[in-house]
């Protein structure tokens, strides 16, 4: 398909800390099988993906990047033209989503002002081992207007409904 056929171009960037799940929910997101033993991203892979919003077609780059400050390319290089961040963690790791904080301040300032942001708190199936509370993370986006929503790439639990969200929000 040609790239005129598309009434819209979507840039979605996931990050996060390192090891949160970030390749797990990318695979998903591409239809491939849950990995036990992933290795780190290095730099950047990113896949496209098409939906359809009120009869116009989108095509919605997603890239994947790497949590590891060692193997970041040029941050600025991710944001420019993103329209879209998931900004993960890992809800059975306290300091993945405390890190957040830092993610969205490197949002602020390399990102588009108008840059839809959700937080994903992934790894739900390790019921648990679960730390970080759904109730504070929820009242923490809407102090913030950002989106939030809580997945596990190891049960394909609420991913494509993450994407679909955020594609509309854009929209
Ligand atoms: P970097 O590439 O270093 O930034 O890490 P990442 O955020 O891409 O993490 P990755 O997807 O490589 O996953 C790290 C580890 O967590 C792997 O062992 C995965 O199998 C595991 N993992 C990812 N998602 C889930 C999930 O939803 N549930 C569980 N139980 N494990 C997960």
């Amino acid at each position: 398909m040609m790239d005129d056929e598309f009434s819209y171009l979507f840039k979605i960037i996931l990050i996060g800390d390192s090891g949160v799940g970030k390749t797990n929910l990318f695979n998903r997101l591409q239809n491939k099988d849950f990995q036990y033993d992933t290795r780190p991203t290095i730099g950047v892979e990113f896949i496209n993906r098409t939906v359809r919003q009120e009869g116009n077609l989108i095509k919605c780059q997603i890239w994947d990047t790497a949590g590891q400050e060692k193997f970041r390319a040029i941050t600025s290089a991710y944001y420019r033209g993103a329209k879209g961040v998931f900004v993960c963690y890992d809800v059975t790791k306290q300091g993945t989503y405390e890190s957040t904080l830092r993610w969205m301040s490197e949002i602020k300032q390399y990102g588009d002002p108008d840059i839809v942001i959700t937080l994903v708190g992934n790894k739900i199936d390790l019921a648990e081992q679960r730390i970080v509370r759904t109730d504070e993370v929820s009242q923490f986006c809407e102090q913030n207007k950002v989106g939030y929503i809580e997945t596990s790439a190891l049960n394909n639990t609420n991913v494509d409904l993450a994407f679909n969200q955020m594609v509309t929000e854009i929209y």
